[in-house]
């Protein structure tokens, strides 16, 4: 249980320690509990990081002590952040960071000289900061700037209550240098704990042991004990309860949202059970998801013991808890062993999809895990299509080279659809009892530590025969582009269903649709959706007026539904109902997946004024990563 401490419910020691004998054992197990021990796994698999300044060849931190407050005046954090290096004297420690106001250094009490380097757009400034002697503590008095790219403040007005602001952090990929000064690098690992201070009557939420009640004080401590990197750093601040689901699991969400939160979820101690039983135990002790509002820019964020989700997930009829199926997955995938550089990207996500498959058949059957299976297929052969058409087929290769570029960018099918398509043909090659024998083994060697394409590659090798490698291709799987001829072909008998009462239809048959929604799933209408073409548009109010598209309360069916009436039926598209509904879908959620895709239908439709004259409303709403895109995207002028 070394390791483990209050975080509870781990079954192993996540990381090994140097001895083992008894006393040992205590001593170890005290030493842990201190900020700034060294004990600590073997160095992680050193590979240079192009997107950070940090030299942890030199110097290591292993923790962090945070001391912040939360000012929604002035939309700005303050306070200190204590790193404790290990032992061993380097003269400089180099951290990372983005647009902070660096107000003083200090190493063991005694100020330090320190340098901010030039204003990189991408990579931040370095702070390069001189130890002049062996330096237990370095503390950094430091702000945030308004606009700080990780930190999203949301005014009342934009939550769902009404009556309390709201921020939220997301870190990932390369945004934690915003609000804390850091080894920004994903193949660096450090436990943290932290103080935070927010106005009366919030609760303060981190990817930590968290409070379940609000305090009068606003006073809050965290502690994470397991050692993460800098992009899973995560803080949320609002008027939130939380409810308990299981044992392990919960949920936190504004109090209107709660109990649809709770109803969305309730599967959720039973996917953290089945995923023990495939990949073996959950080491970060409770597993709670706080459902963020609509602005949120993904769908979901991994950070460690509270993922961070989109209310869009939320449609009543549990049909898109894949998506914590994803998340919770990470907590092996990605948390446990991460991928050493964002180069590295398809090994968090490629595995993280093929283990939320496997939760989602072990859960709902192979029939329902086939059809998001043939989703990701879709997916991944439109992306190579198009990457491929414009001439940037070096980016459908899964081990990625973005030196120079915004790791955000990578963030798409490639990493994850063909990521995951490579592992189920290796599953499928080999087996299930040894590929998942080997995954398991996998996670457990490498808990706690980083991994890159060449390791995973390697580990691979000792795990297949020469003819098994051949077979699958493996060379051309990580280094070539476009997606294999051996790729596993979609194989889902209920959208050969909806095939083929498409085919009826247009024949002329109404009766072979659905008669309501409800007869199908999501992924159903989104697949029927999805085969929609030009010669169909004829019988798109007929379609609207029997299932409600248009305005309808499910974003993923929303999405395609808009894209496909922005592109192919003129008159609609162009209704009073259709203007209103897309304008309010774009100016009340930020998850990018969705909005991106119909600023795009409208400026390739040839209506980019109009797409702006959405996105004059709508920006204000989003987090500084969906602007960025969107920005990108339209031309807008002043990002
Ligand atoms: N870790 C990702 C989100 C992410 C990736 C944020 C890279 C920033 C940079 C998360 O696990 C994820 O993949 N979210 C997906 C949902 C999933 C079901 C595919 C999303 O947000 O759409
Ligand atoms: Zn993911």
């Amino acid at each position: 249980m070394i390791g483990t401490h209050s975080a509870g419910g781990a079954h192993r020691a996540p990381y090994p320690v140097p001895f083992l004998c008894a006393p040992t054992l205590c001593l170890a197990a005290l030493l842990l509990l201190l900020p700034g021990c060294q004990w600590f796994t073997e160095p992680p698999m050193h590979k240079p990081d192009p997107h950070s300044y940090s030299n942890p060849h030199e110097t290591r931190v292993d923790s962090l002590h945070l001391s912040l407050k939360v000012d929604f005046d002035t939309h700005t954090l303050s306070g200190t952040a204590d790193w404790f290096p290990v032992a061993g004297h380097a003269s400089k420690l180099i951290l990372d960071t983005y647009g902070l106001d660096i107000h003083s250094v200090a190493g063991d009490g005694e100020s330090l000289p320190f340098q901010l380097g030039a204003h990189d757009a991408l990579l931040g400034q370095s702070l390069e900061i001189s130890l002049l002697r062996p330096t237990k503590r370095v503390r950094i008095h430091y702000s945030t700037r308004q606009g700080a790219r990780a930190l999203q403040w949301l005014d009342a007005s934009q939550t769902e209550g009404k009556k309390h602001p709201y921020l939220f952090t997301q870190s990932q990929a390369i945004l934690a240098r915003s609000w804390i000064p850091c080894m920004d690098s994903p193949g660096q690992r450090f436990r943290y704990t932290a103080e935070v201070e927010v106005p009366p009557g919030l609760l303060a939420l981190m990817s930590a042991e968290n409070p379940t009640e609000t305090r009068a004080d606003g006073r809050y401590t965290f502690r994470m004990n397991q050692p993460v990197p800098a992009y899973l750093m995560a803080l949320a601040v609002g008027n939130l309860e939380f409810r308990s689901l299981g044992e392990r699991t919960g949920v936190y969400a504004e109090p209107a949202m709660l109990d649809r939160a709770v109803h969305e979820f309730a599967d959720m101690e039973q996917m953290l059970a089945t995923t023990e039983s495939l990949y073996g135990p959950y080491v970060w002790g409770r597993y709670d998801v706080l459902v963020l509002p609509p602005s949120f820019p993904f769908g979901g964020m991994e950070n460690p013991r509270l993922t961070f989700a989109t209310p869009t997930i939320i449609t009543g009829d549990r049909s898109l808890v894949s998506l914590i199926a994803h998340e919770l997955a990470h907590s092996w995938s990605g948390n446990l062993v991460t991928n050493a550089t964002w180069d590295d990207f398809w090994l968090n996500e490629g595995f993280t999809v093929y283990v939320e498959m496997r939760i989602m058949e072990a859960l709902y059957g192979p029939d329902y895990a086939a059809m998001l299976s043939a989703i990701a297929h879709a997916d991944v052969s439109e992306e190579v299509k198009s990457l491929t058409a414009s001439g940037k087929e070096g980016k459908t290769r899964l081990a990625a080279n973005t030196a120079g570029e915004d790791p955000d960018d990578g963030v798409g099918p490639i990493a994850y659809d063909k990521g995951y398509h490579f592992l189920l043909l290796i599953e499928q090659t080999i087996g299930r009892p040894r590929w998942d024998a080997f995954l398991k083994a996998y996670f457990a060697d490498h808990s706690f530590n980083s991994m890159h394409t060449e390791g995973f590659l390697a580990r691979l090798d000792s795990l297949l025969s020469e003819t098994e490698e051949r077979r699958i291709g493996v060379q051309e799987w990580v280094y070539g582009t476009g997606l294999p001829m051996n790729c596993p072909p979609p194989n889902s008998g209920r959208f050969v269903a909806v095939d083929s009462a498409l085919s009826r239809w247009r024949a002329g048959d109404s009766s072979a649709l659905p008669a309501q929604l409800s007869d199908w799933s999501t992924h159903e209408w989104v697949y029927f959706l999805r085969q929609l073409n030009g010669r169909d548009s004829l019988s798109a109010t007929f379609l609207d007026s029997r299932y409600g598209f248009t305005g309808t309360r499910n974003a993923e069916i929303g999405c395609v539904w808009y894209q496909w009436v922005i592109r192919s039926v003129p008159e609609l598209s162009t209704s009073r109902a259709l203007n209103s509904a897309v304008d309010d879908y774009v100016s009340q959620i930020g998850r990018r997946k969705f909005i991106l895709p119909i600023y795009k239908a409208l400026k390739e439709s040839g209506q980019a004024e109009r797409a702006v004259d959405f996105y004059k409303r709508a920006r204000t709403n989003y987090h500084s990563l969906a602007r960025h895109s969107v920005d990108a995207l339209l031309g807008w002028p002043n990002p």
